[in-house]
This record gives structure tokens, C-alpha cells and sequence, in this order.
């Protein structure tokens, strides 16, 4: 959308976003469409489905996910698929979705951080590589320096914020940040997320909690 246009009454911006494509980036007068939110339908946000293979890898992989017929697969790979259901957010389909007079397509998903009152949330990329097994040598490059203890860590660290402190002050760190972790700093990056949890007893049961999610993931 260009940078002069609203969004239509029934949507707007999705507070929360942490990284990832973001309407508050304008390059030569288009303004970027992120994670917006459908007014009435504050349990679900709506993601913009990105140009080309990324756009349309991200609908396969959430269709061949939720479809009910699974038929198409085997056995073992309808299984796997279900058990993969537990670990992303609910999905409700492609909606498509006017803006200024332009149809975007977007994919409705569950918004995770509803049910809480004070969310933090951090986002992480799990996995070693974040480029396709098909990608030139080039992408490749440029993508493995950009992080460079990826490799070793197996994820990188996209961002966080916190719930507003006792003085109103949103505590946010950025992608750049991310991209600075090493094994000497990587904990205490842990370390600066978990202190919004306001006890030693709460701190070590939300981590119990989620050390045992991971470990259903790495089950998985
Ligand atoms: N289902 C969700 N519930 C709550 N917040 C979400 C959800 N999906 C995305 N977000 C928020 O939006 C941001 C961007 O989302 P996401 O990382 O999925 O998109 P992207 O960065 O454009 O794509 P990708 O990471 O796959 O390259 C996340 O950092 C997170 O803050
Ligand atoms: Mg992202």
C-alpha cells in the first residue's frame, strides 16, 4: 500500500509485532504490510502471504497441516503433520482482504499472545540455516553472516518485548541484537527477557515449562 493510504476501519496495525515485514518501513513510498488485526476479532491476526516461493510455501505448509482429508499422505506422514498442529498457531484458511482498493491475500491465524493480559514474547528462528536447500551459493552467503553463531546455537534470536514496567517503559530489543549473540552473551540474553518475571520461584517454573515444550519439539 503506498505510504499516503489508511488501512479500511475494520482492520488495523498489530501492536505487539516483534520482527518481520512492518508498516512502519516505507521504501520509495510503499509502506510495508505486516500483521494486522480484524476489529471484533481480537483471538486471530491476519499475516500479509509474501511475494513469490516464501509466501507460498508458508499457505502449503499451515494447509497441509490443518486439512482434514489427509488421504493424499501415508500413515506416518498424516501423523507427523498432526502432531506438528501442537506446536503453531491454530490456522483458519487464506482470507483476501481490500486495502485502498487493492486485494492483498493474508492468512488468518490464531494470535498466541491473547489470552494473556501482560505479554512477552520473543521471537526465535529454530534452526541452523534460514535459507532453502535450493538457494544460490550467494543467498546462502550473505544469509550465514548475518548471524553468525547460528550454526553452532541451531536458532537466532529475532527480538523480544516485554510488558511495560512499573514506570510504563516498554523494554524491546531488535533483530540487530539478535544477530549480535555469541556463546558468551547468548545467556544473559536469556537472562534480560526472563526479568520481567517478577519472582525466582516463577522464573524457574516458567523455564521448567519451557524446556519441557522444546523437548516435544525436538521429540517431534
Ligand atoms: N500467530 C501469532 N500470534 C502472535 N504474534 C504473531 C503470530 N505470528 C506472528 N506474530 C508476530 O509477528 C511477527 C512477524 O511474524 P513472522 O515471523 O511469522 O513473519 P515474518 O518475519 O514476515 O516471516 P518469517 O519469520 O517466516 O520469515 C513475529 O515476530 C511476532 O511478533
Ligand atoms: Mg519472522
Amino acid at each position: 500500500m503506498y505510504e499516503n493510504e489508511e488501512l479500511p476501519a475494520t482492520l488495523e496495525w498489530y501492536k505487539d509485532q516483534i520482527a518481520g515485514h512492518h508498516p512502519s518501513v516505507v521504501k520509495n513510498g510503499i509502506r510495508q504490510i505486516g500483521i494486522v488485526k480484524e476489529r471484533g476479532k481480537e483471538q486471530n491476526l491476519l499475516k500479509l502471504v509474501q511475494d513469490g516461493m516464501r509466501g507460498i510455501s508458508e499457505v502449503q505448509f499451515y494447509d497441509s497441516i490443518f486439512q482434514k482429508d489427509q488421504s493424499n499422505h501415508t500413515k506416518a506422514q498424516a501423523v507427523a503433520l498432526e502432531g506438528l498442529r501442537n506446536f503453531v498457531p491454530h490456522y483458519f484458511g487464506k482470507r483476501v482482504i481490500e486495502i485502498a482498493s487493492r486485494s492483498y491475500e493474508f492468512i488468518e491465524l490464531e494470535d498466541i499472545t491473547y489470552p494473556f493480559k501482560k505479554p512477552c514474547i520473543m521471537d526465535i528462528k529454530i534452526g541452523k540455516v534460514t535459507y532453502d536447500p535450493d538457494a544460490s551459493e550467494d543467498k546462502k552467503y550473505t544469509e550465514s553472516i548475518k548471524c553468525p553463531h547460528q550454526k553452532e546455537f541451531g536458532f537466532r534470536i529475532l527480538g523480544y518485548r516485554l510488558h511495560p514496567d512499573e514506570k510504563g517503559q516498554v523494554r524491546v530489543q531488535d533483530k540487530n541484537w539478535g544477530r549480535t549473540r555469541t556463546p558468551e552473551n547468548i545467556q544473559a540474553a536469556f537472562n534480560d527477557y526472563f526479568q520481567a518475571i517478577p519472582t525466582p520461584k516463577l522464573k524457574s517454573d516458567a523455564i521448567k515449562i519451557f524446556r519441557k515444550e522444546l523437548s516435544k519439539i525436538s521429540e517431534w
